[in-house]
């Protein structure tokens, strides 16, 4: 039997590379050897987007257009929506009831994010609930594998000891997931900050040629490189850190002493910068725009998805309640 994968992500629009370098690539090489279930984590959006959920519905459709594009396959794995599957909802309100609210006051993302953030009210009792929605997520599938970032760590531990609790309490249904650890430094972005939305420093996956030329043209390098003559050091080069990525081997065996002795300018090595990504995401590029052709593609996806989806989750469900007796 293949361990069975569950992981959503929450509809936040078009991917930047940081994005795909960090969580779909590594969800797109899963599919072959997992029985994977991928979604959009709608429900989570609302947790911090109650008050304007205008934007949630265009987010879902550029971020599966993305995951379709580069290489999530719809016929290898479950990719669906949410709340579309009802049942994420029963779930979370059966194991609200077995959660102390201890558990998850004590949940270090819960306090930080309620420190941090003060355009939006988020003192709900659905904020709080997060990571009881997410255990129920995982759990709803009988999930034994979970890829997560650092940042979800302490959600993953939360769900295994509601996991845990249910079946102590009740009958033995559901497996502990365990976190598949995805180990990818955070991408930096044009202006050498982490890569983020909200920082205005990203190129995104579904960026032109011209647009991802223009970006990486304005992207920093070595602050102390400040003539064309001064020598640079490729390792505190914020660009080359998509070099690394997107350039061969033999190249960067070229380009690291070229800049070390001056002998090559930053423009040129940020052209073979380019060149190199833009070559290596036209297909998916392409791919996207053909897929965007058909405004009812993400439609009927999400909504065949979510029905084979449903067929595993109704199954657990009556297990659910049978084991509470009702
Ligand atoms: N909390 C995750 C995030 O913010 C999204 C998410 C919701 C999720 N439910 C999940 C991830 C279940 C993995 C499994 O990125
Ligand atoms: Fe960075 Fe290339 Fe400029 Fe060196 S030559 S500082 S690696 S952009």
């Amino acid at each position: 039997m293949r361990q069975r994968v569950v992981s959503g992500m929450r509809p936040s629009g078009r991917l930047h590379i940081g994005h795909y370098h960090g969580v779909l690539e590594n969800w797109v090489k899963m599919q072959d050897s997992y029985d994977c279930f991928f979604f959009v984590a709608d429900w989570h959006s609302l947790t911090t987007e109650y008050a304007d959920t205008s934007g949630i519905a265009e987010s879902t459709r550029e971020m599966v257009l993305d995951w379709v594009a580069f290489g999530l396959d719809p016929s290898n794995c479950v990719v669906f929506r949410q709340s579309l599957v009802p049942h994420h909802s029963e779930l979370n309100l059966i194991l609200s009831m077995i959660t102390p609210v201890s558990w998850l006051e004590r949940n270090p993302t819960y306090k930080e994010m309620l420190d941090n953030i003060e355009q939006r009210d988020l003192s709900t009792f659905g904020f709080l609930g997060y990571p009881v929605l997410m255990a129920a997520d995982i759990i709803l599938y009988k999930a034994t594998r979970v890829p997560v970032g650092h940042d979800q760590l302490p959600h993953l531990e939360i769900t295994r000891e509601i996991a845990r609790r249910f079946n102590h309490l009740y009958e033995s249904v559901f497996p502990e997931p365990e976190a598949l650890l995805t180990e990818t430094p955070k991408l930096l972005g044009l202006d050498g900050r982490k890569m983020s939305k909200s920082y205005g420093n990203s190129i995104y996956l579904s960026d032109s040629a011209e647009e991802t030329s223009k970006k990486v043209l304005s992207m920093m390098t070595d602050p102390a490189r400040v003539r064309r003559t001064d020598p640079g050091d490729p390792d505190v080069c914020v660009a080359f850190n998509l070099h690394r990525i997107y350039v061969p081997q033999e190249k960067l065996d070229e380009i690291i002493p070229a800049c070390r002795n001056a002998s090559i300018g930053c423009v040129d090595c940020k052209r073979i910068l380019v060149s190199c990504m833009n070559e290596k995401l036209a297909p998916c590029r392409a791919k996207r725009q053909e897929l965007a052709v058909n405004p009812a593609f993400v439609d009927d996806l999400l909504r065949e998805g979510s029905q084979r989806a449903s067929l595993i989750s109704d199954a657990v469900m009556n297990e659910v309640r049978a084991a509470l007796k009702f």
